[in-house]
């Protein structure tokens, strides 16, 4: 793998899926891979128009401040997505960013990029167990490869306090991730 872009969902620069995300990138970028991490909170896009433009040509005819990342995908060999999750669901942000990955593929659902990467998704939780948010990530996951990625791993940060609190993690937890990074960027195979 050369090439990893990360979304990060959350707007919380100190929460769980921005600390999760430090970990793995830290991890990854040991391994050798070129990594490009993008925060959605900070950038000014619009939601699918449902034009279907993309199915008659490739790519989204809105052209806003998403549209250099939807090239950037293109021939990236592996994503990470991550999002806190809000009223059981992802967030906005994310949920704004996946519906315009539909652009991705073409009228016959088969992705533009003519080859299938790599996921990762990351979850971000107050509630102490998993529970329903891995309904959530499974729902993702299964649009996520209809669009072409297909999913390698997944974490999930539980017991996440919202608000001005950090998330703060014991150096084992911190190391843990890296591994994960480390893990998800080297294993060849889907
Ligand atoms: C609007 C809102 C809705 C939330 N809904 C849920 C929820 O349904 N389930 C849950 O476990 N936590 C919920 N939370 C808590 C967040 O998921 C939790 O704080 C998470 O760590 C946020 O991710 P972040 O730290 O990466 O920003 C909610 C928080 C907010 C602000």
């Amino acid at each position: 793998m050369k090439k990893v872009i990360m979304i990060n969902g959350s707007p919380r620069p100190n929460g769980g899926t921005s600390t999760a995300f430090a970990a793995l990138r830290q991890g990854m970028e040991e391994a050798g891979v070129q990594v490009k991490e993008y925060q959605l909170n900070q950038l000014t896009f619009k939601g699918c128009q449902g034009c279907m433009g993309c199915k008659g040509s490739e790519g989204c005819v809105i052209k806003d401040e998403l549209t250099p990342i939807l090239e950037e995908l293109k021939d990236a060999d592996g994503l990470v997505l991550g999002s806190p999750i809000y009223m059981f669901a992802v967030s906005g942000q994310t949920s704004l960013f996946i519906n315009r990955l539909y652009s991705l593929i073409d009228g016959g659902y088969q992705p533009y990029a003519g080859k299938a990467r790599k996921l990762m998704t990351v979850y971000s939780m107050g509630s102490p167990s998993a529970g329903y948010a891995t309904t959530e990530q499974n729902r993702v996951c299964q649009a996520m490869d209809m669009l072409g990625f297909k999913e390698a791993d997944r974490i999930q940060m539980t017991g996440i306090f919202p608000g001005q609190i950090a998330c703060q993690l014991t150096e084992k937890e911190f190391t843990k991730l890296q591994e994960r990074g480390k893990k998800f960027v080297k294993k060849e195979s889907l």
